[in-house]
């Protein structure tokens, strides 16, 4: 590797100390910055280079839901930069039961050089990140999933051939959950086209769509919510989807969401809706595409599907960029603790 592709100082972001709760903290050049800071540490590793820059650092990884992706990267990254991480489970500390979100984010901050929360309330997260006196980042609540906003973002690079600012993305399926508000967001801060597709009664709240609207009106972007499939996914360059039923909410919830939402599941006819051959398949994941996992197997019994937001013809196909999307979460989260733990 030469001395022109090594990855900059991560100081030189300027994002030393800080928190990441939301895509609403942070300007365009900010949230650029940490995408591209990613893909110099993504091109360091497959060079091979370990370089230990967070060495003799601690991390807490506090997760009150489950989680495979948003673990492993926040592991594999803080190991690869010679950081020792600390993983309090769903139900393995005082957390929210015998101790408030406050008091732990005082004792976190005492120990730990950065603490990584996933939770529901978004109000914890910023109460963690206003008392611990660490950066804190924030590993998904019900209103905000930025971390996974960054991979994708970096994502989109990767595979469009365009400038982000000429990129088409069609959001299907719950259109107010975290994924698809950090995707609006996200898209609106960086000047993208961002089109949220679903039932009216899944639309993400009046407060997000306008604040998405206010960034898209500086940086030249748009954003838009329909309940029309075939005008939402029209041009698009990514289809994107995620689970109807998010973490935390009742198993109770399928029967209506299902009914709500089987019209916007990402089929091959939707694919070609597009009308573009190049149109790629995105999915934060987990994703129910089959009958391979439990809940598949149960909605199978119960409602007779095979698969739920995406078909597996789609999931499986040459189009789908969800692998690669997985992969950058580690880079795109490696760059969010060297980015905020500098100097
Ligand atoms: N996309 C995502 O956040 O995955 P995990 O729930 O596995 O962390
Ligand atoms: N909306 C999903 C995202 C999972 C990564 C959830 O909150 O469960």
């Amino acid at each position: 590797m030469s001395v022109h592709t090594m990855p900059r100082d991560p100081a030189s972001l300027g994002l030393a100390g800080r928190n990441l709760l939301k895509e609403l903290d942070f300007t365009k050049d900010e949230w650029f910055s940490l995408v591209h800071y990613a893909r110099e540490l993504r091109t360091e590793r497959r060079f091979g280079l370990r370089p230990a820059r967070l060495a003799g650092r601690n991390i807490a990884l506090v997760f009150e839901k489950t989680s495979t992706r948003t673990r492993a990267a926040f592991e594999v990254a803080a190991h690869e930069e010679g950081a020792h991480v600390t993983y309090l489970g769903p139900g393995e500390s005082q957390i929210g039961v015998k101790e408030s979100v406050k008091d732990t984010a005082r004792v976190l901050g005492r120990m730990f050089d950065g603490i990584e929360y996933r939770g529901g309330a978004h109000d914890d997260a910023e109460l963690l990140g206003r008392f611990a006196g660490v950066p804190v980042w924030n590993g998904l609540t019900d209103a905000w999933h930025p971390t996974q906003a960054l991979a994708d973002l970096l994502t989109m690079e990767d595979f469009s051939a365009e400038p982000i600012e000429e990129v088409v993305c069609a959001y299907l399926g719950d259109t107010r959950n975290n994924t698809a508000s950090s995707l609006l967001v996200s898209g609106a801060l960086v000047g993208m086209d961002v089109r949220l597709v679903g039932p009216p009664a899944l639309w993400p709240s009046p407060g997000v769509v306008s604040a998405a609207e206010q960034l898209a009106g500086a940086s030249g972007g748009r954003v838009s919510v329909t309940d029309d499939v075939e005008e939402g996914v029209d041009g698009a360059d990514f289809v994107y989807t995620d689970v109807w039923v998010s973490m935390g909410e009742p198993a109770s919830s399928w029967d209506e969401r299902i009914e709500l939402l089987l019209a916007y599941q990402v089929s091959e006819a939707v694919m070609k809706a597009t009308g573009r051959p190049d149109t790629r398949f995105m999915h934060c994941l987990p994703a129910l595409h089959g009958t391979d996992t439990e809940v598949g197997r149960a909605l199978q019994r119960s409602h007779g599907l095979t698969a739920l937001e995406v078909t597996d013809e789609v999931f499986e196909s040459d189009a789908s960029v969800v692998f690669d999307q997985a992969e950058n979460r580690l880079h795109t989260i490696k760059a969010i603790m060297l980015a905020t733990l500098a100097g």
